[in-house]
């Protein structure tokens, strides 16, 4: 049997009934009830409508027909004034059709008068469910807010880790590699200037030393911000396969057939980092011999796929294990409208699919 709710100290009734004598015998049966009630008769709607801005009620129990008017009109009157009370209809004289229709409209529950003795139980029930009613609106509510600021939150972060990416880029571009130059101009000068066969031999050892240095610095600036990008989505991603495919010694094949030429630059810029976070994964965790990568768009969507020949996630979801990589790049893909499907068999390999739609990007773009 279910409780008025425990923080109900006293039940507030607001009873809408032109006849006394109904209203006597409503107040007789909550007579027996444990519970403290207090009940308040109208029987206009004027009176029905000043009464709840007046007074805390905790549900409403009303006749269907009363002078000039109905319940349904009442009803109304609460929402218009977005009062919600749980709202229960009490009358002989309507008919099963017209009590759906009223459930329909979200009144709570609907009691013949002739079981006016199941009042108090269904009271109780209306309470109950319009409070947990209302308490998964607001959860809702509240999840989706968490779940908005959330996706600020991520693209936030993201903008703020692309702009300083970008900044330790230039900075190595200005300090390290303006040093490099320096070192390369001058060991040259040193070259021209022996003609010791052993010195010689040093300065080209450095030279070939130097040379790594410039290319790794070239490289680590390419990976944080990547330049590549300005010639074409297709030529940034083959320059990750290749450097993949130098780097861990695995055949990476790419198969880019993009019909659009020119994308939007954050879109670009998110196929490029999920590649990349991708074959990172891929050398961290896969074990693989081959890799696909494959790009492509038609005028609706723009799809990369990355997929290896490894030995699959071990764990039943990537969110099971600490890292954050695949999270990040769900949260990216969200930022321009997109998604990222992972499919992953044991022993066979795992697939990341990034797919944005580009029509609706067309749209939103000013
Ligand atoms: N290609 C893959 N093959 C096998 N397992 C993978 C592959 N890609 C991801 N995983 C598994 O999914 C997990 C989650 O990947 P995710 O990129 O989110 O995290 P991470 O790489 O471990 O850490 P982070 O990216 O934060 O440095 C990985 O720890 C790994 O177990
Ligand atoms: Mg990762």
């Amino acid at each position: 049997m279910p409780h008025i709710s425990p923080h109900i100290a006293q039940l507030h009734i607001l009873h809408l009934e032109d006849s006394l004598p109904d209203h006597a015998l409503l107040v007789r049966e909550f007579q027996k009830s444990a519970t403290p009630v207090q009940i308040e008769r109208v029987e206009r709607l004027d009176q029905f409508a000043d009464a709840l801005v007046r007074t805390d009620f905790d549900v409403v129990l009303a006749d269907y027909r009363l002078a000039g008017f109905t319940a349904l009109d009442a009803w109304q009157v609460m929402r218009d004034r977005k009062i919600r009370l749980p709202f229960v209809l009490l009358s002989g004289a309507i008919g099963e059709s017209l009590a759906v229709q009223a459930i329909q409209a979200g009144i709570s529950d609907y009691l013949p008068k002739q079981d006016l003795h199941k009042v108090r139980s269904v009271t109780q029930r209306a309470i109950e469910s319009h409070r947990i009613l209302i308490a998964k609106e607001r959860a809702d509510t509240e999840l989706a807010q968490s779940e908005q600021q959330l996706a600020r939150f991520a693209e936030h972060l993201q903008t703020t880790i692309e702009q300083e990416r970008g900044a330790i880029a230039r900075e190595i571009h200005d300090d390290v590699g303006g040093a490099l130059a320096a070192i390369r101009f001058d060991l040259a000068w040193l070259a021209r200037h022996t003609g010791d066969t052993q010195t010689l031999q040093h300065i080209g050892a450095a030279t070939e030393m130097l040379q790594q240095a410039i290319e790794a610095a070239q490289r680590i600036m390419m990976n944080l911000r990547p330049a590549i990008l300005d010639q074409g989505l297709v030529a940034a991603i083959q320059w990750l396969q290749a450097n993949f495919s130098r780097r861990c010694g695995v055949r990476a094949t790419l198969d880019a057939q993009l019909v659009m030429e020119a994308l939007p630059k954050n879109v670009e810029l998110t196929v490029f980092r999920t590649a990349q976070e991708a074959l990172t994964n891929i050398s961290k965790h896969a074990k693989c011999s081959a890799v696909d990568i494959r790009l492509s768009s038609d005028s609706n969507y723009l799809t990369l796929e990355i997929s290896d020949n490894g030995q699959g996630m071990t764990h039943a979801t990537p969110s099971q294990q600490g890292g954050f990589g695949l999270k990040g790049l769900q949260e990216r893909a969200k930022t321009v409208g997109g998604w990222i499907d992972i499919s992953s068999i044991p022993n066979a390999g795992t697939a990341i699919t990034l797919t944005i739609p580009l029509a609706q990007e067309a749209q939103s773009a000013p």
